[in-house]
């Protein structure tokens, strides 16, 4: 049941030092290719990283938010040719929660790291140090990394009582 699977997520940034295994692999790259996308056009391209020199290196794309990244034995990088669908964004952002989500099923920790609109230093940003990285094709933009390993922090779900209810609205807003 999804609110079953909602209750348990949270974002995991510290993992063991295990591989995951290429059948929980495959589970997560089906999950991330059922994600719904605008008009069908499937934007994106999912590039999955097991080596640990690159993934160390992926960890770096940008000074705050990704280091923890470096301990992960898996990371994969979701990015899109913008010029395919005016809503890319949206498109790789469902396939990165997907992701999130079916690895929590299988009982592992995630983590999205944001790639786009962030900077790597001075000279150029965390999406064009990723494409140099790992050979991306010309005009290909980087949403997001989700790095994914076996948890090695215990992290309850959200209580009901701190879900923000009042940011629901019936009918008009402040409705309640
Ligand atoms: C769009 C988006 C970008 C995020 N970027 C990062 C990031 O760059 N680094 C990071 O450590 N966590 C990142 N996160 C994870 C959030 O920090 C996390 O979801 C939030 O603190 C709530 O914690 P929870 O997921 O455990 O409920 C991101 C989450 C989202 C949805």
């Amino acid at each position: 049941m999804i609110l079953e699977l909602l209750r348990k997520r949270r974002s995991i940034r510290q993992f063991a030092a295990t591989q995951v295994e290429q059948e929980k692999i495959a589970y997560l790259v089906e999950s991330m290719l059922r994600s719904p996308s605008s008009r069908s056009l499937n934007p994106w391209e999912f590039v999955v990283v097991q080596d640990a020199a690159t993934i160390e290196a992926l960890s770096k794309a940008k000074p705050h938010g990704a280091t923890f990244m470096k301990n992960a034995p898996l990371a994969i990088v979701v990015c899109a040719d913008p010029n395919k669908c005016d809503v890319w964004v949206e498109d790789c952002s469902i396939a990165s929660i997907l992701l999130h989500l079916a690895a929590t099923d299988l009982g592992l920790g995630s983590c999205w790291v944001q790639v786009r609109l962030r900077e790597h230093d001075a000279s150029k940003n965390a999406s064009g140090y990723i494409a140099g990285l790992l050979g991306l094709p010309e005009g290909m933009e980087v949403e997001a990394v989700v790095a994914i390993g076996y948890p090695k922090e215990d992290k309850a779900g959200h209580p009901k009582d701190t879900l923000l209810y009042d940011r629901v609205h019936y009918e008009k807003f402040g409705g309640r």
